[in-house]
């Protein structure tokens, strides 16, 4: 134990904050008759997918928000899948929609990811805007990594200036999570980090922050960091009874400066993000049609 006090980085909180303000914004689109509309797609019928949409429309609902929950048969093949995502992008009742991720092996995430309107994508992970992102000109923003920049900035934890290891190269969170921190006025240095780097511990105790979301149980131990560091669990696994754990191990806590909760805390915060980016889009459509 350090004896000092851990700042604890939590996420459930914070998102209840986020989802009273949007709130007010959902009322005021409300108000001129374009209330959002979110779809998520799953396929198939993955018990953890179908646990994240529930709480995503969970918080649809809170915040009045429109939303509909498609389901496909787990024997969908391609065609079938990307017309289904064509007939999305040309509903306009539709503010935004998501292909939840995994998809059943069989198909192409990819081509699917890639099939949604940059417009429509409420994920933030098409290509276009991902693009944007790696070009410094960001638009739709991919939720998690969006997320735990807000959480730490919630947290008055200052990003600029300070070394951040990131360990996980993954599309959804490490390598956009890379380009978000690293850009101009956030201004992070970044290390990119995968959960096969020699010498992890090196990079690790060398940083003022550390994000794991490699998906490794404790992979990142009290004695890989330094103390008062800021680490951020993201990566989650499950052990042969379903037992979530977590990338981070529980000794980290003591001697952190600052850290997640054992269990789950940017996930909140990440759905928060979701919605954001879904008012962001309803709200051009509005400015849009006023002339603006
Ligand atoms: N599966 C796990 N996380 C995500 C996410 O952020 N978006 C989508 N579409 N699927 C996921």
């Amino acid at each position: 134990m350090s004896g000092s006090i851990t700042t604890l980085l939590d996420g459930d909180a914070y998102a209840a904050l986020l989802r009273q303000d949007m709130a007010k914004r959902v009322a005021v689109l409300a108000s001129s008759g374009r209330t959002p509309k979110l779809v998520t797609l799953l396929v198939g019928d993955h018990p953890a997918s179908r646990a994240y949409i529930a709480r995503k429309h969970a918080d649809c609902a809170e915040l009045g928000i429109l939303s509909d929950d498609l389901r496909l048969a787990s024997t969908t093949d391609q065609p079938r899948l990307m017309a289904e995502i064509e007939r999305l992008n040309r509903d306009s009742s539709v503010s935004g929609f998501l292909v939840q991720l995994p998809l059943p092996d069989h198909l192409d995430a990819a081509e699917a990811l890639e099939a949604v309107s940059p417009a429509k994508d409420v994920d933030g992970l098409h290509p276009v805007n991902l693009g944007h992102l790696m070009a410094g000109t960001p638009g739709l923003l991919p939720c998690t990594p969006h997320a735990i920049l807000r959480l730490l900035s919630h947290h008055c934890i200052n990003v600029a200036g300070k070394h951040v290891a990131i360990i996980g190269r993954g599309a959804l969170v490490g390598r956009p999570l890379a380009m978000l921190l690293s850009l101009r006025g956030i201004d992070a240095t970044v290390t990119l980090l995968n959960s096969a780097t020699p010498d992890l511990a090196g990079f690790t105790k060398a940083a003022d922050i550390v994000i794991s979301a490699a998906g490794v149980p404790r992979l990142v131990e009290a004695a890989m960091i330094r103390p008062g560091t800021t680490v951020v669990g993201v990566g989650i696994s499950y052990d042969a009874d379903g037992t979530m754990i977590s990338d981070i191990a529980d000794d980290v806590a003591d001697i952190a400066g600052a850290c997640t909760p054992r269990r789950g805390s940017v996930g909140a915060v990440t759905r928060a993000m979701l919605l954001e980016n879904l008012i962001a889009i309803a709200e051009a459509d509005q400015a849009l049609s006023k002339g603006l």
